[in-house]
């Protein structure tokens, strides 16, 4: 099983900066957030990581490649710690395909479909982070008790704020787990039909990549991962796992970014 994270999009949110510096390039704390989700993915049991890059950002490749000469520099400084660092993060198992152009989250992760053939496979958005690295594990377990079926992480948002994000709608199966029946991007508050919010991580059937090459470009003319996981709820089922706020850390606008780094740097060094 393959673990995708799609890195090809333009980071419009984040620019000037964006301009040179790739949006998962920037820090959180001391490492970029890509490490994170790379780590999250390798923790995952996958048994590889994919990149899904575009050709402008090599400097992500850079990243995770060796650097010999500044590991022994480091170490005939006597900085081990750092060294051990530099060297940790170029032995970092990672792939890579390319998608050319940015047409839509749904068109990136068609990109890798001969790297998971007829597989489930993870998607990890870069816009959330999971510290924890244990989300995609409960993930597989919940599909491996309903049949392989799907599953997406949801997190519970303020009734107010639904209208943000997609939501989903169904009906609970236990404590923590939801059977989905639809997914509506963005409801207004009083259409809502629950306040359980899409969170970037997804284990998806094999037949959702099949209907990827489907898909017509949507909103944004972009090709979009949700036509294709509507798609498959005609034919297939998916469940929801719903996770905790304190587990998962948004980096998709510069104040969640900032807030995110903040979280995290107090866990880290209690201050
Ligand atoms: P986002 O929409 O959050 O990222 O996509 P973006 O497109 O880079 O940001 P904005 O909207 O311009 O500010 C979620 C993830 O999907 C990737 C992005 O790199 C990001 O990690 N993505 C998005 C692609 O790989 N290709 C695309 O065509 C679009």
């Amino acid at each position: 099983m393959k673990a995708l994270i799609p890195a090809a999009g333009l980071g419009t949110r984040f620019l000037p900066v964006t301009k040179s510096v790739p949006k998962e390039m920037l820090p959180v704390v001391d490492r970029p957030q890509i490490q994170y989700i790379v780590e999250e993915g390798l923790a995952s049991g996958a048994d590889e990581v994919v990149i899904i890059n575009s050709r402008e950002k090599k400097i992500i490749e850079d990243y995770f490649t060796e650097n010999a000469h500044l590991v022994s520099h480091l170490r005939a400084k006597g900085k081990d710690a750092y060294a051990d660092e530099v060297q940790h993060v170029g032995e970092l198992p990672v792939s890579y395909v390319y998608q050319d152009e940015p047409l839509g989250l749904g068109h990136a992760v068609h990109c890798a479909a001969e790297k998971t053939g007829d597989e489930p496979f993870f998607v990890l958005l870069g816009d959330v982070i999971v510290p924890g690295n244990d989300m995609l594990v409960r993930m597989k377990e919940v599909s491996d008790a309903h049949n392989g079926a799907s599953v997406i992480a949801v997190l519970p948002v303020p009734e107010d704020q639904v209208s943000r994000f997609g939501i989903i709608a169904g009906e609970a199966v236990s404590d923590d787990v939801w059977k989905v029946e639809s997914l509506v991007e963005k409801p207004a508050v009083e259409d809502a039909p629950s306040n359980l919010a899409v969170f970037g991580r997804y284990l998806l059937s094999p037949r959702v990549m099949d209907l990827l090459a489907e898909v017509k470009p949507g909103a944004g003319g972009e090709i979009q991962l949700t036509d294709a996981m509507d798609a498959v709820l005609k034919e297939e089922e998916m469940y929801a796992l719903i996770i905790d706020g304190d587990e998962g850390f948004d980096l998709g606008t510069v104040d969640s970014w900032l807030e995110t780094n903040n979280i995290l740097y107090q866990r880290r060094f209690g201050k």
